[in-house]
């Protein structure tokens, strides 16, 4: 089987710059190499270009470079699911879940998605505390959206009209930074039959435990896409992030995690979003960009035996 690595230097869904370096330094770190040696093809299809348009004003900020920049990044992920491959996007920050889920959705109906993440990312422009879209885009995915919410940016976002992630083949590890109103809209969730865990869950019943009903949650149908947030993993091991909260996954339970993934099989594409190397000291920059692509290494097999 062949991966396609595609590079999404976002940084428009967040205030702070260096998110758009992480696809590089992912390179760099040889990210290639690595999944080249765990016998799979890898076909680097590149970087998207996110820089578009000019912005319009509105309660999501850059919306019109989310908007547009997000629908070349899912034009290049449906032309990688439809050769078969594995899709891999390096964020970028985690508005880049608007292209790469909606390209899996696209590509394959059927799709469920494992959202791993120290927060919700379900906000609305309306509910959003900061109007930055990496806090949005399960939001837009659920179809919690409404049109009148985006103004005269919403054409920007009429291409994922057609496209809709159902509450029941979404679930949720590693919460533990929640709004006021996404509480709300997540206990919602829940009710309509989406997964959601929290941090209180992996302390109490261990990963392993959390992990296997998540995954028998989305049920044995279907390929499955992973959103891999790296702030869901513990700032000891990730503090190069841009919304980095104490008290995450350690390195053993981020791993068991990507290997768990692995090890159903059924993992047809995963992101992996939010390093920031400008956050963090050399070292920690270092070891965030090195954990990230462990944790690639980790979802395509490598522990797997
Ligand atoms: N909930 C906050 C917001 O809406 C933070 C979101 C952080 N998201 C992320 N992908 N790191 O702004
Ligand atoms: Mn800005
Ligand atoms: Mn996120
Ligand atoms: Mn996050």
């Amino acid at each position: 089987r062949t991966v396609s690595i595609i590079g999404a230097p976002q940084q428009f869904g967040q205030p702070r710059g260096g998110v758009e370096n992480a696809p590089k330094l992912l390179r760099q770190a040889g990210l290639a190499e690595t999944v080249a040696n765990l016998d799979w093809r890898v076909n680097d299809e590149g970087d998207v270009d996110m820089q578009t348009t000019q912005d319009v004003a509105g309660p999501l900020r850059h919306a019109a470079q989310i908007g547009h920049g997000s629908r070349k990044l899912m034009e290049a992920c449906v032309k990688a699911h439809a050769r078969g491959n594995f899709v891999l996007t390096l964020g970028g920050d985690h508005s880049v879940a608007l292209g790469t889920v909606s390209a899996a959705l696209k590509a394959r109906p059927s799709t469920k998605v494992l959202w791993v993440d120290a927060h919700a990312d379900c906000n609305s422009p309306s509910t959003s505390p900061s109007g930055n879209a990496h806090g949005m885009p399960l939001a837009f995915l659920l179809k919690l959206v409404q049109s009148s919410e985006l103004g005269t940016a919403s054409s920007a976002f009429a291409w994922l009209d057609d496209v809709r992630l159902a509450p029941q083949n979404l679930a949720f590890v590693g919460l533990r930074d929640v709004d006021a109103e996404e509480r709300k809209i997540l206990l919602r969730l829940r009710e309509r039959g989406a997964f959601v865990s929290t941090m209180h869950d992996v302390d109490r019943r261990g990963i392993g435990h959390v992990v296997d009903t998540a995954l028998d949650h989305l049920g044995d149908d279907g390929p499955l896409h992973c959103s891999f947030d790296v702030d869901s993993c513990d700032p000891l091991i990730a503090p190069a992030t841009g919304t980095a909260v104490r008290g995450g996954l350690t390195y053993r339970e981020a791993h068991f995690l990507c290997e768990a993934l692995a090890a159903t099989g059924r993992l047809g594409s995963l992101d992996v979003v939010e390093v920031n190397s400008a956050l963090a000291d050399p070292v920690g920059a270092k070891a965030t960009v090195d954990l990230a692509a462990g944790l690639v290494a980790s979802a395509l097999g490598a522990v797997i035996l």
